[in-house]
């Protein structure tokens, strides 16, 4: 079994309290840097200290690493001791159940004192989307575990966009099986500042914080957005579920994400994520980021490859 190895005390000097998970994925790599902006050391949880994104981590002031693998609980336990407060955040997967109610006893074994836990929009025991069924569970044990929690539910992520990258630099294209439902996206800044405010503030125990964008938008509204930002034709092609399935399973993901993915959208195409709430306001103190902001915030990342000089 891989030990859990502690790296030296962070650049501050001072000795982290709290510990991240996720710490180099969309949410986690945003907090991390929030935290360190901020001058709070902190202790990130990484699979693996020598990716590529662990070692960006170990570049920012406050860091210290830590090794554990959310599958071996015992290295999730060597990594809280000595925490006072919390991160979790696991990917979805068949295992983020076990993974995330796993975390929770560990954290209370070692004594953490507050869980703040990234959950999703609508968490629902009974709900038809499995995602949101396993937050739901996962939100139910921490409240039974008698730890401070903070719950934040954030509704559909704008950095999602950025997996259709490609096809919208070179295409001016992106789809998905949502018709012309409204959603309130929301930017992952705005999730990882609330997320920062309930580890290092008081005043958010026991709170539930519903994160989302200012607006709630079609996926054509994001697509004019993002033309105006690029100065560049950009369309979005609504498509059946069944498209979708096939082409994530072409891409070779695992059948229950694909499946997963598949009731999200059945989800928003419902009309069921198309509400504003005053999340990021409440837990931070300032409103959301606007999806034009991000759109012009990220144009680069969706801008046409630049051209080829012929010589
Ligand atoms: N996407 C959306 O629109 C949306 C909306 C609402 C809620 N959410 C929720 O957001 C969460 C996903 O957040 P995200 O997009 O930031 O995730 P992500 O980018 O996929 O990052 C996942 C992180 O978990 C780490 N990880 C994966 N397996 C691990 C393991 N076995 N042990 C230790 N670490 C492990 C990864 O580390 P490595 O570097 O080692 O891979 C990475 O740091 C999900 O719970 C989802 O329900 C998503």
């Amino acid at each position: 079994m891989k030990h859990s190895s502690v790296s030296a005390l962070p650049a501050t000097g001072v000795a982290p309290t709290l510990l991240i998970s996720g710490a180099t994925g969309t949410v986690g790599t945003q907090l991390a840097r929030r935290l360190a902006a901020q001058g709070v050391p902190f202790r990130a949880l990484v699979r693996d200290v020598n990716s590529a994104p662990a070692m960006a981590l170990q570049q920012l002031p406050g860091a210290e690493l830590v090794t554990g693998d959310l599958n071996d609980p015992a290295s999730v336990g060597r990594a809280l001791v000595g925490m006072k407060r919390a991160f979790l955040l696991t990917p979805s997967s068949a295992q983020a159940e076990a993974q995330q109610v796993a975390f929770v006893e560990q954290a209370q074994l070692a004594g953490v004192q507050h869980v703040v836990k990234l959950s999703q929009w609508a968490a629902e025991a009974e709900s038809p989307v499995r995602f949101l069924r396993y937050h739901a569970v996962v939100e139910a044990a921490i409240r039974a575990s008698g730890l401070a929690y903070t719950f934040l539910r954030p509704n559909l992520f704008m950095q999602g966009l950025l997996a259709f990258q490609g096809t919208i630099a070179a295409q001016g294209q992106f789809f998905a099986p949502v018709g012309e439902a409204r959603i309130s996206v929301v930017d992952v800044r705005d999730i990882a500042a609330a997320a920062a405010a309930a580890l290092t503030e008081t005043g958010h125990e026991n709170r539930t914080y519903d994160l989302t964008g200012p607006q709630a938008l079609t996926h054509a509204d994001m697509a004019c957005a993002l033309a105006l930002a690029t100065d560049r034709p950009v369309t979005f092609l609504d498509v059946p579920p069944a498209a979708m399935r096939g082409a994530l399973l072409g891409l070779g993901m695992d059948p229950w994400m694909a499946e997963g993915l598949v009731e999200d959208y059945a989800h928003y195409h419902r009309g069921e994520a198309a509400t504003v709430a005053p999340g990021v306001q409440q837990a931070t103190g300032r409103a959301p980021r606007s999806f034009a902001s991000f759109a012009r915030d990220y144009a680069p990342a969706f801008g046409a490859p630049a051209p080829v000089v012929a010589l």
